[in-house]
């Protein structure tokens, strides 16, 4: 991969995810990450204090339930990561 790349994270604050992207922003990476709800202080806290986190990394809200969500945060990755899974897949429900 090059670098200024633009990578995008589903599930960026997972835990495979969130280290994921903290490698990618110390190589140089670009990264999007999404997560369910921006609103949730730990989890935003967490990635935006990753080095580079400031200058290189944009967060974007989506949920596996609704996949419209993910156009913004896909949009213009070379590479797309995909990590956010449902514990228990329930239909209609993402709150698992
Ligand atoms: N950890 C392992 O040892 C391991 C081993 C083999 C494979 N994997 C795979 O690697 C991936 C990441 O695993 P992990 O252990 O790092 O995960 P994790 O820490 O349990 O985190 C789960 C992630 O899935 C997201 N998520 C759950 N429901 C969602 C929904 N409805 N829409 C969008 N996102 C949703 C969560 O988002 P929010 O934070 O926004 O809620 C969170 O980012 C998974 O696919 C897992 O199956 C993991």
């Amino acid at each position: 991969m090059e670098k200024n790349m633009k990578v995008c994270v589903t599930g960026g604050a997972s835990y495979l995810g969130s280290y994921l992207i903290k490698k990618l922003l110390e190589r140089g990476y670009i990264v999007h990450a999404t997560l369910r709800n921006l609103g949730e202080p730990s989890k935003v806290g967490l990635l935006k204090g990753l080095p580079n986190a400031e200058t290189r990394l944009e967060l974007f809200e989506a949920d596996i339930y609704n996949p419209d969500d993910f156009g913004t945060a896909i949009h213009g990755c070379e590479l797309v990561v995909h990590m956010a899974t449902p514990l228990q897949h329930q239909p209609k429900n993402s709150q698992v």
